[in-house]
């Protein structure tokens, strides 16, 4: 079974005057371990989409299903639990506590669903050292870079190896080596841990790392051909990408 499938989803805003049709007829299905990009310009709709898919907004129009279950028929407790459980969101700006250390930041899905401290910490402590933050445990948010802010929030998503991780440009502050390294780990999740990756991205050399590509444009989806041959290059072998440093 496709594990998120969209079938002509519509979100409008209604900000004043003319709705905005944000995401406008987006049909998509997404299968466990691939990753499929999205690109388009800035306020074609990527974050709409990807809020509509946790189900922090819902549509005006069409489905939209995990696992077969249609996401507009759950209960506010049961879209709760698929956006604590099933979900990694990468936000395109995330928050982390303040005052608290990158471990316990990056534990903190797996505390606040009941895991116990240590428990917690173990599980999370090789996603930290898979996003190169193995040195930096103990610094608080203030004591990092914008771009280890960012890798602290991107661990957190992963710790609890959610099966679907919806990353919002989670390589906007990264510089480019760093930032191919998180996309080759995004991918690596897909195919080790058969999650599907949702990524959205204005770079274009992340989003040959995917298996899939979709343009966004005024809130529509286009499927970008796919270079073959580029693909097979730049695909990882599973179990062979860790993040460097
Ligand atoms: N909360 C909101 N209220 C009104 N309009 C919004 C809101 N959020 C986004 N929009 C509009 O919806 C469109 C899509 O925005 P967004 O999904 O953020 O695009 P992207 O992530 O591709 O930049 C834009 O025209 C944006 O201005
Ligand atoms: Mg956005």
């Amino acid at each position: 079974m496709t594990m998120l499938e969209l079938e002509r989803v519509v979100k409008h805003y209604h900000a004043g005057g003319e709705p905005v049709r944000a995401v406008d007829g987006v049909s998509l299905g997404v299968e466990a371990g691939e990753m499929v990009a999205l690109h388009g310009p800035s306020g074609s709709g990527k974050t709409t989409l990807l809020l509509l898919i946790a189900a922090l907004l819902a549509p005006e129009e069409g489905s939209i299903r995990f696992d077969g279950r249609e996401l507009s028929r759950m209960s506010e407790n049961e879209a709760c639990d698929y956006l604590h459980r099933d979900v990694g969101f990468v936000y395109q700006n995330p928050q982390l506590m303040p005052r608290v250390s990158a471990l316990e930041n990056a534990s903190m899905k797996l505390l606040v669903g009941g895991l116990g401290t240590r428990a917690a910490k173990a599980r999370t402590l090789p996603w930290l050292r898979r996003v190169g933050l193995e040195q930096t445990l103990e610094r608080t948010p203030e004591q990092l870079s914008g771009g280890e802010r960012q890798r602290v929030a991107i661990a957190r998503a992963l710790a609890g190896e959610p099966r679907l991780i919806l990353a919002d440009e989670p390589t906007g502050n990264l510089d480019s080596a760093r930032g191919g390294e998180i996309v080759e780990l995004l991918a690596s999740v897909a195919h080790e841990h058969d999650a599907a990756v949702l990524l959205v991205t204005h770079d274009l050399e992340a989003a040959s790392i995917a298996d899939r590509r979709f343009t966004l444009r005024d809130g529509r989806l286009t499927e970008c051909p796919l270079a073959a041959e580029t693909k097979s290059q730049s695909v990882p072998h599973p179990h062979s990408v860790t993040a460097r440093g």
